[in-house]
């Protein structure tokens, strides 16, 4: 990954609700990108989606596609599911893993760390999303952080972090107006902190350069504070993502920073 490059992930979330949408999106997503240097966007449909989304984007050096999600464990007889070696074979090479609303059906911090592993085995990068469900006064939210990132990274070697993404995304900021998104005094602290969490357990050296991007409602309104003062290194972006004309403004003003 060329990591000068900002990081933006379009997470579509179950939208929209039918393919000519989703082409459309993702056409002017292309367009909207042309001449963009600094930029890096990861597309992440429904999976019902994909292989024409990723028709559409092509050997772009400025658009990817990602998946929502993966099937971290072995079992073919599973119902419903996909696992990371299907994701690979259609050259997938970033999956969200541990969102919020995946975490909310029961997938615990255990389930993460396999899904973790199985993407980097298959050679694909987990944007791995950890984030505190509300803050209080006393500061124990920094321990649920914590306690998600390391459990979350369990069967992670040192050599593979580098392999990953780490998406911060507070559950209590996910959907809100962008008046109620993290303020990025806060934000920036708890990047440092994520920083030291991944130094004490992987050492300095591999943990400084893991990109850090921020999630819950990210707009064109804080899009440039969020970035700058929280020393992120991109963004991920949920409802803003499917208005192409909002995102596209998201999109000019990251470059222009
Ligand atoms: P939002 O979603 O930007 O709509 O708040 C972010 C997310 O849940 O990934």
């Amino acid at each position: 990954m060329n990591k000068n490059k900002k990081i933006l992930v379009a997470n579509w979330k179950m939208n929209p609700d039918n393919i000519s949408v989703a082409r459309s999106i993702t056409e002017n997503l292309k367009k909207a990108l042309r001449r963009k240097k600094k930029i890096k966007l990861i597309v992440c449909p429904p999976f019902i989606f994909m292989s024409e989304v990723a028709e559409i984007i092509g050997n772009s050096k400025t658009l990817y596609l990602g998946a929502q999600d993966v099937f971290g464990g072995e079992n073919k007889t599973t119902t419903g599911e996909v696992n990371a070696e299907m994701l690979s074979n259609l050259n997938i090479r970033y999956v969200i893993v541990g969102h919020s609303s995946r975490r909310g059906t029961c997938e615990t911090d255990e389930i993460v760390a396999d899904k973790v592993l199985s993407s980097i085995k298959s050679g694909i990068t987990p944007i791995l999303c950890i984030g505190e469900s509300e803050r209080d006064e006393n500061g124990r939210f920094y321990l649920e952080v914590k306690n998600q990132l390391e459990k979350s990274l369990a069967k992670v070697k040192k050599d593979n972090l580098s392999k990953i993404i780490i998406a911060y995304e507070p559950v209590w900021a996910i959907g809100k107006k962008d008046s109620d998104a993290i303020n990025s005094e806060n934000l920036h602290e708890m990047v440092i902190f994520i920083k030291k969490v991944l130094s004490d357990r992987f050492g300095v050296e591999n943990s400084l350069n893991i990109p850090i991007i921020y999630g819950g409602s990210v707009t064109k309104r804080n899009v440039s504070e969020l970035t700058l003062k929280g020393e992120v290194s991109g963004l991920l972006v949920g409802r803003e993502s499917l208005k192409i004309d909002n995102f596209t403004e998201v999109i000019n003003i990251l470059e222009s920073i």
